[in-house]
C-alpha cells in the first residue's frame, strides 16, 4: 500500500494567496487498469500561471474546482506500467498535479529528453518555461541584429532564456529584475548587456539610459509599472510579445486613471504589434525544433539557467506564495521527497 498524499484547493484566494487556500490530504494509492501507469513525483514545477488556477474568473483554462488536486506539471518515476509505451523505472512529465504519486492514462505522460542536460530542465529551461521564450521571441519578437530587446523577471526561467537567445540572435539585451543579487546574475552570469532593478525609484529613468535607442522588443512578463515605464520608448514597428502579468495577478493594477485611448493611439500611431499568446499554441509546429536547437546549448553549459530548489510537497503552498512576489531566485521546483 502506497500513500498518497496531494495538496488541494481550501478556499480561493482574495488578493496575495494564504496558506489557508491549501489543504493536505492523504489516501492511497490505486493500482493502475489496464492503459494506465502508476507514478512517484520526484519534481513538481511551480509556475507563475497556478495563481490564475486558483480563481473562478474566466480565462484560457478552467479552473482548479474547490477540494480539487492543485494544477501542475511534474517530473516523475514510472512504478509500475500496464502501458505498452513505459516500463518501471522510466522517467516521465505528468500533469499530476501537486501531489506524491499518481494514476494517470499512460497516453497522458510522455517521455522526458533533455538531450545529455540534468533532468530537472525538463521543467525549466528544456521545458514549458523555456519553450514559452522561444517561441514568443522568434515568432511574435522577431528580433533582428542591432534591435534593444527588454524582459523582465529576467532572472527567471523564461526571462533568462529571452535574453540569451537576444544575444545569440545579434540584439541587445536589456533585463529587468528585483534586488541586488538578481540583477548581478542577469548581468555577470547571463551576459545581458544592461540591467535595471525595478525596485529603483528611478525605473523610467534608469531603463530610459539603458535603452538609448528605444526598445525593439518588449519581451511583456510582468505589467504593471514596467510597463508603463517601457511604453513610452517603444519604437516604432515594436512587437510586444504579451507572455504574463505577473505583478498583476493577485490583484489588478489600476493607476487610477485610464490609460487605454492614449495606449491605443500609440500602437496607431507607431504601427506597434502586440500581440499575447500562451505557449502551447506553438507546441505542434515548434517544441521539437525548440528542443534540437536549444537542448544541446544548454547541455555544453552555452545557454545558463538557474533552478530554486525546495524540499517536500508540504512546502509547496509557502514556495508558490513566495514566487508571486519575487522570493525565487531561478525556475521554482519542489523536490516532493527525497530520491
Ligand atoms: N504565455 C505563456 O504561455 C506563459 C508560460 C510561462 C510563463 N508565462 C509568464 O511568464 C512570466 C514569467 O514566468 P516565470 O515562470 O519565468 O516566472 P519567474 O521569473 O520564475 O517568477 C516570477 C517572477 O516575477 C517577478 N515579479 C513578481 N512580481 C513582480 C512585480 N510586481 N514587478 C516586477 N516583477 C515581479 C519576480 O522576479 P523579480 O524578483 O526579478 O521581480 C518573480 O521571481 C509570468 O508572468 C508567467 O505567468 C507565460
Amino acid at each position: 500500500m502506497t500513500a498518497l498524499r496531494r495538496i488541494v484547493l481550501n478556499s480561493r484566494p482574495q488578493g496575495v494567496p494564504t496558506s489557508d487556500n491549501f489543504r493536505l490530504e492523504e489516501s492511497t494509492l490505486p493500482e493502475p487498469n489496464d492503459g494506465e501507469v502508476s507514478l512517484r513525483v520526484r519534481y513538481l514545477s511551480l509556475d507563475p500561471y497556478m495563481r490564475g488556477r486558483m480563481s473562478d474568473a474566466k480565462s484560457y483554462a478552467p479552473p482548479v474546482p474547490l477540494g480539487g488536486v492543485m494544477a501542475g506539471e511534474t517530473l516523475c518515476e514510472v512504478l509500475a506500467s500496464r502501458h505498452a509505451g513505459f516500463s518501471t523505472g522510466d522517467t516521465v512529465l505528468a500533469a499530476t498535479g501537486w501531489c506524491s504519486h499518481a494514476v494517470l492514462s499512460g497516453d497522458s505522460v510522455r517521455h522526458a529528453d533533455t538531450h545529455g542536460a540534468a533532468i530537472t530542465t525538463a521543467l525549466g529551461v528544456l521545458g514549458m518555461p523555456g519553450f514559452t521564450a522561444y517561441s514568443g521571441l522568434k515568432i511574435i519578437g522577431q528580433p533582428k541584429a542591432g534591435d534593444t530587446v527588454v524582459v523582465a523577471a529576467a532572472s527567471g526561467p523564461v526571462g533568462s532564456l529571452v535574453g540569451q537567445l537576444a544575444k545569440l540572435y545579434g540584439a541587445r539585451a536589456v533585463g529587468i529584475a528585483g534586488g541586488a543579487d538578481k540583477c548581478r546574475y542577469v548581468k555577470e552570469t547571463l551576459g545581458f548587456d544592461a540591467v535595471i532593478d525595478h525596485r529603483s525609484p528611478n525605473l523610467a529613468a534608469d531603463l530610459q539610459a539603458a535603452c538609448p535607442k528605444g526598445i525593439d522588443v518588449y519581451f511583456e512578463n510582468v505589467g504593471g509599472a514596467i510597463w508603463e515605464a517601457v511604453f513610452p520608448l517603444l519604437n516604432q514597428y515594436a512587437r510586444v510579445p504579451v507572455c504574463g502579468l505577473v505583478a498583476e495577478y493577485n490583484a489588478p493594477v489600476s493607476a487610477g486613471h485610464d490609460r487605454l485611448p492614449a495606449v491605443m493611439s500609440a500602437i496607431l500611431r507607431r504601427s506597434l504589434q502586440v500581440r499575447g499568446f500562451i505557449n502551447y499554441e506553438f507546441t505542434d509546429d515548434y517544441f521539437s525544433t525548440f528542443q534540437r536547437e536549444i537542448g544541446p546549448r544548454v547541455a555544453a553549459g552555452e545557454i545558463k539557467y538557474r533552478e530554486d530548489i525546495v524540499d517536500g510537497l508540504d512546502n509547496a503552498p509557502e514556495a508558490f506564495i513566495g514566487m508571486l512576489s519575487g522570493r525565487n531566485f531561478g525556475k521554482l521546483l519542489v523536490r516532493v521527497e527525497a530520491d
